[in-house]
């Protein structure tokens, strides 16, 4: 951006941090469009930055007491800001400033602007008023109009591979989780609106879209002839867009996959073969007691006809260990769902008591020690099923979209298809594209390939894997 003349502080520095999901990083991007107007340039350091935002998280205790160790490291920085004369405005977004606004206005003064994840398209006014006030700046409303509809154009676009937010908040209420509070009710985007994006990105560059939402696959957005669209109409209809090689999806609920999204498995080439799809627990009455609504074998029927529909298909979770009045048996139950399914990756939680969430007074609550061991088990056995997973895609020929340079000389990192980093020597002109590499060497988190001779996007399934 220019200088401009009749403003000398042009262009400010922006510094965004984000925590928690990718909803997050999408909204952080849009943040940055939404300011770049005012002269806004993205920086990599708080320091020396015009406005920081804290784009938060507050899942678990431990990702909202990060904030508060942020704003105490930020707070200097303002102060020397200030000894030069200049300002620095910090401000809080996303999921702990809307839960805990007043609390944070008490206990972090430093904080100039608190704006929830509902509300961030109204930034441009509220850091124009924070500038202006003296306290705290404070907007956590859900209003009735879209957040979507006052944003501006997606403008960054980093890399081939992008996120797209196309459902937001949840109805669900599992008696653990925050969500339904910081995030709101249940809210999808219309169809057109969704393609409109998705075809700017692609005409920007991008290969791979991830479409996001707290329960994605409950996606139930208005169509161009006003009927609804499911997620797998969705899919099938960004499918058809040129240039789009790669569709994911993610975070959804066992409970809203739909038979038309698990027969888009089996039919949609550009519908990746990794499904995010977490279970929490394997016990029974664990899932009752979380009101997840559907039982451990519920779950493992539909894992069954998931792979029926496209075999090779990588399946990641989420867990949550020491939920409370989680037995020995109750966590023996989970660790045999495990063994059951085999993920290819999954992520695994402690249990963290929430306020305001009905299981954080409800049940007996474990002892954290004994959430630490079963965690440990947990992810003793996750971690093992990750490298066998990556053992057993060893040998096979796959697409690997290249999307940022390694470390090493002429190194790049790819993504396979189903997720897996992959480290190639391969020239820079690849670097945004696909091309077909050869696995052949797995370590824990990450594989090794060449690049394959042969033309074409061949692909072999990874065929011990699917038990
Ligand atoms: N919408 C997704 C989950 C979003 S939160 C779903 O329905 O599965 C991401 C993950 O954080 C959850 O899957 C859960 O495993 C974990 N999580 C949520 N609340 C938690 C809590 N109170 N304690 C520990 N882990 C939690
Ligand atoms: Fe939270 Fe997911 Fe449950 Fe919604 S469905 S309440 S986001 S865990
Ligand atoms: Fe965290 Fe909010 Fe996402 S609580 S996980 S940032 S929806």
């Amino acid at each position: 951006m220019k200088r401009h003349h009749s403003d000398p502080r042009l262009p400010r520095k922006l510094y965004i941090k984000t925590y928690g999901c990718q909803m997050n990083v999408y909204d952080s991007g849009r943040m940055a469009d939404l300011l770049a107007p005012l002269g806004y340039e993205a920086t990599d350091a708080p320091d020396g930055a015009d406005l920081v935002i804290l784009n938060t998280c507050h899942i678990r205790e431990k990702a909202a007491e990060k904030v508060y160790s942020e704003l105490g490291r930020l707070r200097p920085l303002k102060e020397e800001a200030a000894e030069r004369g200049d300002q620095m405005l910090i401000a809080v977004a996303g999921c702990v400033a809307q839960a805990e606004s007043q609390e944070m206005r008490r206990r972090a003064p430093v904080v100039d602007l608190i704006v929830g994840p509902q509300t961030y398209h109204r930034l441009p006014e509220l850091v124009a008023r924070a500038h202006r006030s003296t306290g705290a700046v404070l907007d956590t409303d859900f209003p009735a109009e879209s957040k979507f509809d006052h944003l501006p154009e997606t403008q960054a676009v980093e890399g081939p591979s992008a996120f797209l937010s196309v459902q937001e908040g949840c109805d669900k209420f599992c008696t653990f989780c925050v969500v339904p509070y910081t995030r709101g009710a249940e809210f999808s985007r219309p169809g057109e609106a969704v393609l409109t994006e998705a075809r700017r990105l692609v005409g920007a560059g991008v290969r791979e879209i991830t479409l996001l939402g707290q329960n994605v696959n409950a996606y139930h957005g208005e169509g161009p002839d006003g009927r609804d669209w499911t997620l797998a109409r969705l899919i099938r209809k960004l499918a058809e867009i040129d240039g789009l090689d790669r569709i994911r999806y993610t975070t959804s609920h066992p409970r809203d996959m739909d038979d038309d999204l698990i027969a888009a498995h089996g039919e949609v080439d550009a519908l990746m073969p990794y499904l995010h799809l977490p279970v929490q627990s394997g016990s029974d009455t664990i899932l009752k007691a979380m009101n997840r609504r559907h039982t451990a074998d519920d779950y493992r029927r539909l894992i069954d006809r998931i792979r029926h529909a496209r075999p090779d298909i990588a399946m990641s979770g989420d867990f949550i260990v020491g939920f409370p009045g989680e037995s020995d048996a109750d966590f023996a139950d989970t660790l045999r769902l495990v063994t059951d399914v085999t993920y290819a990756s999954a992520f695994s939680f402690k249990y963290s008591a929430r306020p305001g969430t009905p299981a954080s007074t409800a049940g007996q609550q474990v002892d954290d020690a004994v959430k630490s061991d079963r965690l440990a088990a947990l992810q003793q056995i996750l971690d093992a099923q990750q490298v066998a997973f990556n053992h057993a895609t060893v040998g096979c020929q796959a697409p690997a979209l290249f999307e940022r340079i390694g470390r090493r000389p002429e190194q790049m990192v790819g993504r396979t298809p189903w997720l897996q980093a992959v480290y190639v020597e391969a020239p820079l002109q690849l670097l945004g594209q696909i091309a077909p590499v050869t696995l052949v060497e797995a370590n824990a988190k990450s594989l090794t390939g060449i690049l394959a001779d042969t033309a074409g996007d061949t692909m072999q399934q990874p065929a011990e894997q699917v038990a």
